[in-house]
């Protein structure tokens, strides 16, 4: 009555079978790829496992209760809306949809129909992130002033999405649960190299306000693979490298303070440069997409709504969606025009849903 089912076997979704093993065990019953050399592949290594081809036999199933879709991109709304409508809770990996307008549909129809609609935004996971959350939240930076990310290594490079939405929904789903903030504007410049029309090489910026920028480089063709973000602050900034196995993230006190010298002559002023301690917090070592699936069992069984929840996944694809518009009109600003109400995270323009969880289960 409540298996679990995987549909999509090839790069990312072993590793939800991995942690599916892991965590929910027998209950793992079935998993899914309309390539039968994956689903051998599969077969080999879990011969316990059911296999199909075939996504309809999964939602046809009455023993299974949730879905993990990891399939590409441009199938996520036609797999996850069927599985919705045959009364199943889903997973879906990252981007949600391609479109705002997809995603709003599935967050109405899961609402409807009482089940849980979740996304794997997998870096709000890992403990890394977590911590940089907590430091912001608890002032340690002071007003953030500016984040700076680079994403970028010889990637796989898709056909169906372009480099935008293949990894900047991993920074974008950083900075809206770091910051907590949706940006007022979106800024995008990219090219074409490889795939005609699909760009492998992007330039993002979100412009919160009140001085609040954000700017993230995304890159297939890179010949080295960095994963650096920069969260700037008044007081204090974080430097968090991904790739980095123990000190992932590290808080710098250094910064500057300018003193005007004289109201009658702006050029003269006083710079004050502060090299302060650096610290590196200790991170739990936990694998995030173990995180990801434990929580999202966890509100199957609960009802709980999960952190990355249909409205976190629509934050997300406004903003790319966004973005897209400008990559279009090379790099032209375009306004995102969305409210989200500060105490529900709610945009007021979206159906009505369940209140996000405040917080994962591991921060309560
Ligand atoms: N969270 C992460 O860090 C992360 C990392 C990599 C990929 N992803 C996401 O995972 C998803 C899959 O990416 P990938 O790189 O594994 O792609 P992939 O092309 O390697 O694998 C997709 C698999 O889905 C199967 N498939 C496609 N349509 C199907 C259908 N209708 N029914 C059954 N099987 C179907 C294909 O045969 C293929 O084996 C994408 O959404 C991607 O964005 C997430």
């Amino acid at each position: 009555m409540n298996a679990v089912a995987v549909i999509g076997l090839g790069y990312w979704g072993p590793n939800l079978v991995r942690n599916l093993h892991q965590v929910a065990g027998p209950r793992l019953r079935v998993v899914c790829d309309r390539d039968p050399m994956r689903l051998q592949a599969i077969a080999r290594q879990y011969p316990w496992l059911e296999t199909t081809p075939r996504a309809e036999e999964v939602f046809a199933r009455r023993d299974v209760s949730a879905v993990v879709i990891a399939t590409p991109v441009s199938t996520h709304f036609p797999l996850a809306r069927a599985a919705i409508q045959s009364g199943k809770s889903v997973l879906v990996e990252k981007p949600l949809t391609t479109s705002s307008a997809q995603a709003e549909e599935l967050i109405e129809l899961a609402y409807r129909r009482s089940v849980v609609l979740m996304v794997d935004h997998v870096f709000v996971f890992s403990p890394a992130v977590q911590k940089i959350r907590q430091l912001v939240a608890a002032g340690q930076l002071g007003p953030i002033r500016f984040v700076d990310s680079v994403r970028i290594n010889l990637g796989l490079v898709q056909s169906d999405v372009n480099v935008l939405w293949d990894l900047a929904p991993h920074d974008l789903s950083i900075v809206d649960y770091v910051l907590d903030r949706f940006p007022e504007s979106v800024a995008a410049y990219g090219k074409a190299h490889v795939l005609p029309g699909i760009e492998d090489v992007a330039y993002l910026t979100l412009d919160y306000g009140g001085g609040l920028v954000a700017n993230f480089h995304l890159n297939w063709l890179s010949p080295v693979k960095i994963r650096y973000t920069i969260f700037g602050g008044s007081q204090r900034s974080i430097v968090y490298n991904d790739l980095d196995p123990v000190e992932k993230v590290k808080v710098y006190s250094s910064g500057l303070s300018v003193q005007q010298l004289g109201a009658e002559d702006r050029r003269r002023v006083l710079v004050d440069y502060r090299t302060g301690d650096v610290w590196a917090p200790h991170l739990e070592k936990v694998e995030p997409l173990r995180q990801v699936v434990e929580h999202f069992l966890h509100c199957v069984d609960s009802g709980e709504t999960p952190v990355t929840d249909g409205l976190a996944a629509l934050r997300v694809v406004r903003i790319l969606e966004a973005a897209q518009q400008s990559l279009r009109r090379d790099g032209q600003r375009v306004e995102l025009g969305v409210r989200f109400s500060s105490d529900s995270a709610v945009p007021e323009n979206t159906p009505a849903a369940r209140p996000p969880a405040e917080k994962l289960p591991q921060e309560a």
